[in-house]
């Protein structure tokens, strides 16, 4: 069968991913190559060389038939993310719809310093091993898990931490819920719990956390207005904004977090490219030391508080 003709009147993969490449380069989506490539990826459950080798055969009514309902998605404005269902953060591969967030390339950088600031404290670090159990777990949360990311990328990294995962929003547990149940024995280390901020932790845990790690909302209300519309029609508003300033949400962390910290324990806190020194000063004035940290492009991205022994 010639490349990207039809069989039986069917287009071939090869002339599907062209034929939706070029409806959502038309619709001024830079990245059409790769969204094409995914969508078909999604529809036919094959990957990289295995749709390459696959790409001159017919493509079923069925990954037709999905592939039509994610480009219709997908032209209506809809982030490539949940049009697909699902997305990579870490190596994980995450399902994600609206009523979470969007993982971030920003918060993998969370989650890396955070690894390194508790094996700066000497926890061990490494993939944990599913044959050998710790007997002296410590416990580590990710307030505001939305997804579940962070909490599944630590659980991944740190063989002996039990990860509390919490969110204020029930749907946005759902949907982590249904992360930790999709990564095997991994997941029988994460615990799930709903709640203001640290309310959503037992008691027992007052003064035990190593490390809490939390990507809290961090936009200005009066920005709201000024961001892309892909995020603002699309993504949920309580996940992003806080307050006037932005900063509530830090603050109350920050303000908390030095009662259920252990004594050395690290809060890390993922802010916005101009809070920096607004978010150390608010961590410093409440005892902590601080500092911060920036990302790739160079803009403030991640307080870094150590709570003193
Ligand atoms: C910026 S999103 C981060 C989601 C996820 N951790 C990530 O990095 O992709 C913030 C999350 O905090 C949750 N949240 C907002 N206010 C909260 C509160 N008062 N207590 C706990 N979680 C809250 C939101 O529901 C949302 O899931």
């Amino acid at each position: 069968m010639a490349d990207g003709g039809a069989g039986e009147g069917r287009p071939t993969r090869n002339g599907l991913k062209r034929a939706v490449e070029a409806r959502l380069a038309d619709a001024g989506i830079a990245a059409a190559d790769d969204e094409a490539r995914w969508m078909l990826e999604e529809a036919s459950g094959l990957e990289g060389a295995e749709l390459i080798a696959a790409g001159r055969e017919p493509a079923t009514h069925q990954e037709e038939r999905r592939i039509a309902e994610m480009v219709e998605r997908r032209l209506g404005g809809e982030p490539i993310q949940y049009v697909l269902g699902s997305w990579s953060f870490r190596g994980l591969d995450l399902f994600v719809d609206h009523r979470v967030l969007i993982p971030r390339p920003e918060t993998e950088l969370v989650v890396e310093i955070a690894l390194e600031e508790l094996a700066r404290r000497g926890e061990r670090r490494g993939a944990s091993d599913p044959w050998t159990g710790s007997s002296s777990r410590y416990p580590v949360a990710d307030l505001g898990t939305g997804s579940g990311a962070i909490a599944l990328a630590l659980v991944a990294e740190l063989p002996d931490a039990e990860i509390w995962a919490t969110d204020v929003d029930a749907d946005a547990l759902a949907v982590a819920r249904a992360n930790v149940a999709g990564s095997g024995a991994l997941g029988a280390r994460v615990r799930l719990a709903q709640g203001d901020w640290f309310t959503a932790l037992p008691d027992t845990l007052r003064g035990t956390l190593r490390l809490v790690v939390s990507n809290p909302p961090y936009v200005a209300r009066r920005a709201w207005e000024s961001l892309p519309a892909e995020v603002r029609d699309h993504e949920p508003a309580r996940a992003l904004v806080s307050g006037e300033s932005g900063l509530d949400d830090v603050e109350r962390l920050v303000a908390d977090g030095r009662e259920w910290l252990a004594p050395g324990g690290v809060l890390v806190v993922e802010i916005g490219a101009d809070q920096g020194g607004r978010a150390v000063a608010i961590a410093r004035d409440a005892g902590y030391d601080a500092e911060v940290r920036h990302d790739l492009v160079g803009h403030d991205r991640v307080l870094v508080t150590h709570n003193k022994s």
